[in-house]
């Protein structure tokens, strides 16, 4: 059974939390992970200037995704950070591309899931998810989120990400604020979860 990690990350965030995704999806059995991260489409000119370069080398090592792969999947757990409380650009023209698996169908009956990164509390957490579960449900994915019972959002005495829709953290206006011990578990549930029922549906 396999699970793809599919991601985009400008400054690390989100790819701290897809790491924290696989390691949920590997203590499942049988499951096999992989990361990748969709192609960049800013020039190198708009990353210098967004201070992007540096730490885009943290995770350059990581293939980049084809539409292909995700044939190939039981399950893709899709991270992106917020822009305007959407998916990023790069996700977005990644998933444009899939055109033609949306035409043979050959994404349906998959298990489809989301994780995000945000620069503030209420910044487009959950709106980020949610819109993209919209185009998981045109592809037929079967999307499976986070659920009460992983209790770290349900946290008062800090401020945290994670949501019923997804796991999240909060990078702070400046981006220094660096995914907590609560939203690292909260991707690891999600992945552990999402692997977990990817493992029964391939056993039907
Ligand atoms: C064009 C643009 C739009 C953004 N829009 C939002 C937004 O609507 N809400 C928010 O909280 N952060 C917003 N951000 C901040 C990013 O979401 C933040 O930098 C990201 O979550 C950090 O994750 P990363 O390190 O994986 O790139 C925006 C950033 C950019 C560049």
């Amino acid at each position: 059974m396999k699970v793809l990690i599919v991601f985009y990350s400008t400054y690390g965030h989100v790819y701290k939390m897809a790491q924290a995704v696989a390691e949920g999806v590997k203590t499942v059995a049988g499951a096999e992970v992989e990361i990748r991260r969709v192609p960049e489409t800013l020039p190198q000119e708009v990353l210098e200037k967004m201070g992007a370069v540096d730490a885009q080398k943290a995770f350059s090592q990581i293939p980049e995704c084809t539409v292909d792969e995700l044939t190939e999947a039981d399950a893709v757990i899709f991270g992106t950070p917020t822009r305007f409380g959407n998916m990023c650009g790069q996700m977005r023209q990644f998933l444009d591309a899939t055109g033609q698996l949306w035409a043979n169908g050959s994404l349906v009956g998959k298990v489809g899931s989301v994780f995000t990164s945000t620069a503030t509390q209420h910044g487009g957490q959950e709106s980020t998810i949610l819109t993209f579960h919209v185009t998981l449900l045109h592809q037929g994915f079967v999307v499976v989120g986070l659920p009460y019972t992983f209790q770290g959002q349900m946290r008062m005495d800090e401020i945290t990400g994670g949501s019923p829709y997804g796991a999240s953290t909060i990078a702070g206006g400046d981006g220094s604020r660096l995914p907590s011990e609560n939203e690292l578990e909260a991707a690891r549930f999600q992945g552990k979860h999402v692997a977990g029922i990817a493992a029964k549906l391939a056993s039907v």
